[in-house]
């Protein structure tokens, strides 16, 4: 990104057009967001730039009665569908302890009759970021110091300072401990999509999985007693004797919600529609890992907005794949 900045400089001067034409840094381009995680993290062959950690599961979808009335999708006028899932911790590191108080994230692949949807949400409500500027801001802020081995907190405080959404995400984190199941975690969009439904009206909505075993952190002893990973076997021990389930629902705008800032949170708006239910029985190991979801991948019925965040994610997620086995 620096460089390309520096070589737009140098061309504008070349050209004498300094005076006239106001140059703009140019946006971080979906390699540029994928170099930022990789110089925090780290890259490890075989793992995805983010979420590297992370372990595959497979089940069925349920749309609810009437969801096609929200979204004219086929895929939600079905009886049921197959879901294939990949359930993880954000960050690049592949052997991140599952006590982090770190995002945990849910991708979940629906396959309709002829339609697919991608769902690639987190377990807050927030995103760390409103803007690719701000992604890789935030990530710079964090890279170690060569001298502590830790991030400078100066570097975070003037990041915060720049893009104060920087401190949402991180304060939701800090408030609780780390989630005791996959199972009993929600996730959420962060963006917003437009939904049609089947008789044409229209409305903006985020997305969000609601467990139906409840939310459930960590207590202080498990997190002293628990070992770093326990997340996986947790998993396969629960549905060893039924399924992990999650309700999705449609949260619709309220009055001045953001539509393209994943980044802030939502007010209480208009009450929250069913879609479905989510129903994950089998434990699959690694057998998704080489698979990219891609949260525009979306069916009849549901819109993407115009948040640029949105509009990187596939782009940026193709770059991670392609460097996962990259020498
Ligand atoms: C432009 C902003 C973002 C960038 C650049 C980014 C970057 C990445 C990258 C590089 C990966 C690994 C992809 C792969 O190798 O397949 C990834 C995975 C993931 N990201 Fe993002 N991310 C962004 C925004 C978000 C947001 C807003 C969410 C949630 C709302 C999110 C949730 C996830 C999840 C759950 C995964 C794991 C997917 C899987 O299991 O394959 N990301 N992200």
């Amino acid at each position: 990104m620096k460089t390309r900045t520096m070589l737009l400089s140098a061309l504008a001067v070349a050209l004498g057009t300094t005076a006239s034409l106001p140059l703009q840094a140019a946006e971080p381009s979906p390699a540029d967001m994928v170099d930022a995680l990789n110089a925090v993290f780290g890259r490890h062959a075989g793992a995805r730039g983010s979420h590297a950690k992370g372990f595959c599961a497979r089940g069925t979808f349920t749309p609810a009665a009437g969801a096609t009335g929200f979204a004219a999708s086929r895929l939600l006028g079905a009886t049921q569908v197959p879901a294939e899932v990949r359930f993880s911790i954000g960050g690049g590191n592949p052997k991140i302890s599952d006590k982090s108080r770190s995002v945990r994230g849910i991708a979940v692949r629906l396959t309709g009759p002829d339609e697919g949807w991608d769902m690639v949400f987190i377990s807050e409500p927030v995103f760390f970021a409103a803007t690719p500027e701000s992604f890789v801001s935030f990530l710079q802020a964090r890279v170690a110091d060569p001298a502590t081995k830790k991030p400078d907190p100066a570097r975070i405080k003037a990041h915060n300072e720049k893009y104060p959404e920087g401190t949402r995400q991180p304060g939701l984190l800090a408030a609780h401990a780390a989630p005791a199941s996959y199972a009993s975690t929600a996730y959420h969009s962060n963006h917003a999509f437009r939904f049609v439904g089947a008789s044409g009206q229209a409305a903006w909505a985020r997305l969000q999985f609601e467990p139906v075993a409840g939310v459930r952190y960590l207590s202080e002893d498990e997190e002293k007693s628990l070992p770093d990973a326990f997340l996986e076997d947790e998993f396969k021990r629960r549905i060893g004797g039924g399924s992990a389930d999650f309700d999705l629902y449609a949260q619709p705008a309220g009055n001045g919600d953001a539509l393209t800032d994943p980044s802030t949170a939502w007010s209480n708006g208009p009450a929250k529609v069913k879609l479905g239910r989510l129903s994950i029985d089998r434990h699959t190991g690694q057998d998704c890992n080489e698979q990219v979801y891609v949260p525009t991948r979306l069916p009849a019925g549901v819109e993407p907005s115009d948040d640029r965040l949105l509009r990187m994610r596939a782009a940026a997620y193709a770059v991670s794949s392609s460097r996962r086995n990259a020498p």
